[in-house]
């Protein structure tokens, strides 16, 4: 085996999950607390993280909104601190998933040349879904939180029972 099959094998093996949005306080913090739980139920092993690609609201807790939301549907987010997307995640994440398209493009611009992670949107999983994004409900009401929640709920249920059935090797690009 070359240098470079080794190299894939290891980053390869195990399964870390990175959903990614732009301010990391609304959707991508309800998509780690909805997949935590929905993997933990299925008893899937995965490490679960989310980030923002833009730095504003980096340290914070989620939108009052998104905990609020999470909290309605048993899953408590209110611990999460925000955190932007950085060179190292695209090493450290078997799969990253983008919220929204403009947030797929910008993981896509910052991904080292070379990275192995397998880079799509969250809908992607979801079965006449594909290319769709989940809309950002930061400007919107609860209503919107709401639409947005059951939107990942999909998604993450999705993406779990595809890593049950193909686990690292999934790929929903
Ligand atoms: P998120 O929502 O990307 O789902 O976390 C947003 C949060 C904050 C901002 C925009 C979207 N903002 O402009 O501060």
């Amino acid at each position: 085996m070359s240098y470079w099959g080794i190299m894939l094998k290891r980053v390869d093996t195990k399964l870390a999950v990175l959903f990614v949005c732009l301010g990391n306080i609304c959707r991508s913090p309800m998509a780690e607390g909805a997949f935590c739980k929905a993997a933990q139920d299925a008893g899937l092993e995965c490490e679960v993280e989310s980030v923002g690609t833009a730095s504003y609201h980096i340290g914070e807790t989620p939108d009052a909104r998104a905990i609020a939301t999470a909290k309605k549907h048993g899953i408590d987010i209110s611990g999460a601190v925000g955190r932007q997307l950085q060179g190292e995640d695209f090493r450290r994440y078997s799969h990253i998933f983008a919220l929204d398209t403009a947030n797929l493009a910008g993981i896509r611009s910052r991904a080292p040349r070379g990275a192995t992670t397998k880079i799509s949107l969250l809908l992607d999983a979801v079965p006449g879904c594909e290319g769709q994004a989940i809309k950002d409900p930061y400007y919107g009401d609860d209503t919107d939180f709401e639409i947005a929640w059951s939107e990942i709920e999909k998604g993450v249920n999705a993406l779990v029972e595809r890593f049950l059935e193909d686990g690292v090797q999934a790929d929903f690009r």
